[in-house]
């Protein structure tokens, strides 16, 4: 089992490089997340973002798991199968998406509760994407939620109803305006009712099976490392395990399958949501990349924070992932910059120097090398040896502080846009 993961803070570009390479793989698996994600795919001129559905979907032959370990929100899988078919309509999901029986469910309350807590004084303000993603997760943590395999048992419309108007309860104290339970309970069954056209499984037999019987996996990541509720910058993080650990969890699958780690990074750092930046450009050039790189939330449209690649977070997320290959996204967004930089290492209030880390106190000092910046026309690059030789002194100088080879260079937001730079 091969997988790809975000390094970053989201958003690295991990739907485009999975709807390309989903081709040599039998079975692409998400992990991870629910709904917060936004894997964005470009196909024909044309885009569409995937918040659910594993990036494989397009590829003919390929089987798209969702895992255990992600959380699922009925009704807005029904949105996104409904966006999906005006997409494509060749595209079949009720043949070629497998959902677990243990995936959680976030229910209507999930939501309005995260709404509440980014909203209330009494709650720290993180930023959330505001999909109910740490209701469901804390629930589950708490053994007091639903899965997906619970849709089938005789009481399962009573439980879920007993646990809406319990939330109700809570939530009413917050004096939240609140929509009529009626309205998202209905609302929530008919699109649990939906969701029982497609397979559901034991997707942990399934993949297994599937390795014994030769078949190769790619498991999907969403979000990313900085992001992990473990590994990244807490409390501004997400809820799941974003790792390749992770996706050995959530799957089900033993980190003795795991073969490539595939780590996506963009050639700069971006940032949505709340939480510590230290190479954030605030800025004109910060402006620049953003509006260049087309940085808003595939999710929730929010501007993105811009600032320089982080190599010290950057070496974290490689370590606590075993990344093998690094794939590089977005150089072309810095192109015609005539000098780009990189934070090496941070330096602390007692002078010490910090080369590896994703927590740092607050006035640790980002310190800058710059580097010769590239121009040239990415946008129908074919060659590697089209590349401006101070892009390549930037991948050279990326290989030997990382350790790994840059395996791919995405240099745009379609399909075609990417450079196979090492094989392995
Ligand atoms: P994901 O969540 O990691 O799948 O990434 P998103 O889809 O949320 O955000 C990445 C954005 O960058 C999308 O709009 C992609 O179409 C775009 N993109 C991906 N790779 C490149 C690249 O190499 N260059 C440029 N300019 N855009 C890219
Ligand atoms: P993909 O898979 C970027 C961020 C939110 C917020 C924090 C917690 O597209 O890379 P949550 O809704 O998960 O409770 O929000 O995590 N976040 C993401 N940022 N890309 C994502 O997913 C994200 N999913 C969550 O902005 O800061
Ligand atoms: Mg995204």
């Amino acid at each position: 089992m091969d997988i790809v993961l975000g390094l970053q803070w989201g958003d690295e570009g991990k739907g485009k490089f999975i709807d390309l390479i989903s081709e040599n793989y039998d079975i692409t698996a998400r992990f991870n997340g629910g709904s917060n994600a936004g894997h964005s795919i470009e196909r024909n001129g044309r885009r569409i973002t995937l918040k659910m559905i594993p990036s494989g979907i397009f590829m003919k032959g390929v089987q798209n798991v969702i895992g255990t370990g992600t959380v699922l929100d009925p009704v807005s899988f029904k949105k996104e199968i409904a966006n999906l078919q005006a997409f494509d309509e060749t595209v079949q999901p009720e043949t070629n998406v497998i959902i677990s029986l243990k995936a959680h469910f976030v229910l209507p309350t999930h939501k309005l509760l995260d709404v509440f807590m980014e909203e209330s004084p009494d709650y720290t303000t993180i930023g959330t994407t505001k999909n109910g993603i740490a209701q469901a997760y804390s629930n589950k943590i708490l053994r007091q939620n639903v899965r997906v395999g619970d849709m089938f048992a005789p009481d399962f419309k009573s439980r879920v109803r007993h646990i809406l108007e319990r939330d109700y309860k809570m939530l009413a104290e917050g004096n939240v305006e609140l929509p009529s339970l009626e309205e998202i309970s209905n609302e929530f069954f008919e699109a649990v009712d939906f969701l029982k056209k497609f397979k559901c499984t034991e997707t942990e037999i399934y993949l297994n099976k599937a390795l014994v019987e030769g078949k190769t996996i790619l498991a999907e990541g969403s979000q990313a490392a900085m992001l992990d509720i473990d590994h990244g910058t807490y409390p501004y993080v997400t809820s799941s395990s974003t790792t390749a650990s992770g996706a050995s969890s959530g799957l089900g699958v033993s980190p003795k399958k795991i073969g490539d780690v595939f780590g996506i990074a963009k050639a700069y750092c971006t940032r949505v949501g709340n939480g510590v930046f230290p190479t954030e450009l605030f800025d004109e050039l910060g402006e620049e990349i953003r509006t260049k790189g087309n940085e808003f939330g595939s999710n929730t449209g929010r501007p993105r924070r811009t600032g320089w690649l982080d190599l010290p977070a950057l070496k974290y997320a490689v370590m606590i992932n075993g990344v093998t290959q690094l794939v590089l996204t977005k150089a072309d967004v810095l192109s015609g910059l005539k000098s780009v930089a990189i934070c090496t290492h941070y330096e602390l209030e007692d002078g010490k120097i910090e080369k590896i880390s994703a927590v740092l106190p607050d006035n640790a000092k980002p310190v800058l090398k710059w580097m010769e910046g590239w121009n040239a026309d990415f946008s129908n690059m074919e060659s590697n040896s089209e590349l401006p030789q101070e892009l390549q002194d930037f991948l050279t100088f990326l290989e030997a502080e990382l350790g790994i080879p840059v395996a791919y260079l995405s240099i745009g937001p379609g399909r075609e846009q990417i450079l196979k730079l090492s094989s392995k």
